[in-house]
């Protein structure tokens, strides 16, 4: 009896290990049969690229700034970075990749003098890219971090199709795109982070299940949407790991920032704080003491984006009314100044507005979108 239970056991014993065995070949030679291929054309399309590089001696430096056109603050990290390059190598060759398909080179310099009092290189070379939709986030509604961060590849991609650099230079934090560029392009590749693509902050706050522009409220009010969500940040946060390690040179914009990136891609050899450059000269020579008009005008200057918390501004205006006097309200304003990049920035700009409405606080809110640098100054030489 016992050996027939024994043979029965042997039996049971070798099926599962032929089922066993032949699944784990059967997975193994299906992932041959995928990874193969993929390898393969992911070195034709590298020798592609390698081949498509210019032979010519001269350094080519590249920008991925799909945005360049926007006039906010990583623009003049930009600009700045492309006049202190062309200054210091002059024989170097200076593109910017860019999805502004609208706005011709003439139109962009002509802005760019306009609003930062920056003259661009002459030969400066614009390379335009048309698949920008790819990294919108309104083409994500889920999962909008990963489809972006995907798209930039898609999007690095075109750029290298039609310009391959010695040297590119991200100056929008589209990590993603540092794989591409490295081993695709064989660029060297250099990173200026304003605001690391994920931080222990956002991840803290799907923790604490507190709703804001990064978690929608029917995912902080649901623990398994909360569950999920939090997989994926971790496994997004481990993505953004590894692709940082295809930079060769990281730049950050502050301490914060600094230490975010500290924790996230462990480079503390090549990361180096560059502070952005503010042009203070002329906000300078603003006058201190103004005529008295009785007037008070709080000017408050962000771009018009979800980040920057407009909303709270318009609470802090409506908390204000209820401890001021009625005749110091009439008098009161808040300015509030700012650049838009896309037509989801203007939606928020009119979401600001209906918000301060809905406050009633409209006649003391008034909104100033896309002013000029001088247009800027005036108003700040009239804030209080
Ligand atoms: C760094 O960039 C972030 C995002 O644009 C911004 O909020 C922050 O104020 C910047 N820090 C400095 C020191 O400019």
């Amino acid at each position: 009896m016992s050996l027939v239970l024994k043979n029965l056991g042997m039996f049971i014993f070798s099926i599962i290990n032929t089922i066993f065995f032949s699944c784990f070949a059967y997975i193994a030679f299906l992932l041959v049969l995928v990874a193969l291929p993929l390898l393969a054309v992911l070195f034709s399309v590298k020798r592609h690229y390698k081949n498509r590089k210019d032979k010519s001696r001269s350094l080519q430096v590249a920008f991925f700034h799909p945005y360049c056109n926007a006039g906010g603050g990583g623009e003049r990290v930009l600009w700045y970075a492309i006049e202190a390059i062309a200054d210091k190598y002059p024989y170097a060759k200076i593109s910017v990749y860019t999805g502004d398909i609208d706005a011709s080179p003439k139109k962009i310099s002509q802005k760019v003098h306009q609003q930062f009092d920056i003259k661009l290189p002459e030969n400066l070379n614009f390379v335009y890219l048309h698949k920008r939709s790819w990294i919108e986030a309104s083409k994500y509604p889920y999962f909008t971090l990963l489809g972006q961060s995907i798209g930039s590849m898609i999007l690095a991609c075109e750029a290298l199709k039609n310009h391959v650099p010695d040297i590119c230079v991200d100056t929008m934090g589209y990590a993603f795109t540092y794989p591409i560029f490295s081993f695709m392009g064989g660029c060297k590749v250099i990173s200026y982070t304003h605001y690391p693509t994920i931080t222990s902050d956002m991840i803290n706050k799907v923790i604490s299940r507190s709703s804001s522009y990064n978690n929608q409220n029917f995912i902080a009010r649901n623990p398994f949407f909360t569950f999920v969500k939090l997989i994926y940040y971790r496994i997004f946060a481990l993505l953004y790991r590894f692709v940082g390690k295809f930079a060769d040179i990281i730049m950050v914009n502050s301490s914060w920032t600094e230490n975010h990136i500290h924790s996230l891609w462990r480079r503390q050899m090549i990361t180096y704080k560059v502070y952005p450059p503010c042009d203070t000269d002329a906000l300078q020579r603003i006058p201190l003491h103004r005529t008295i008009t009785g007037k008070i005008k709080i000017v408050s200057v962000a771009q018009f984006r979800p980040e920057k918390n407009h909303p709270l501004q318009m609470k802090t205006m409506y908390h204000l009314r209820q401890l001021v006097s009625e005749q110091m309200w009439e008098n009161l304003e808040l300015v509030v100044i700012g650049s838009t990049r896309n037509q989801e920035d203007e939606n928020w700009v009119q979401d600001m507005k209906d918000l301060a409405k809905h406050l009633s606080i409209e006649n003391n809110v008034t909104f100033k979108v896309n002013i000029s640098y001088n247009d800027l100054k005036k108003e700040l030489e009239e804030g209080e």
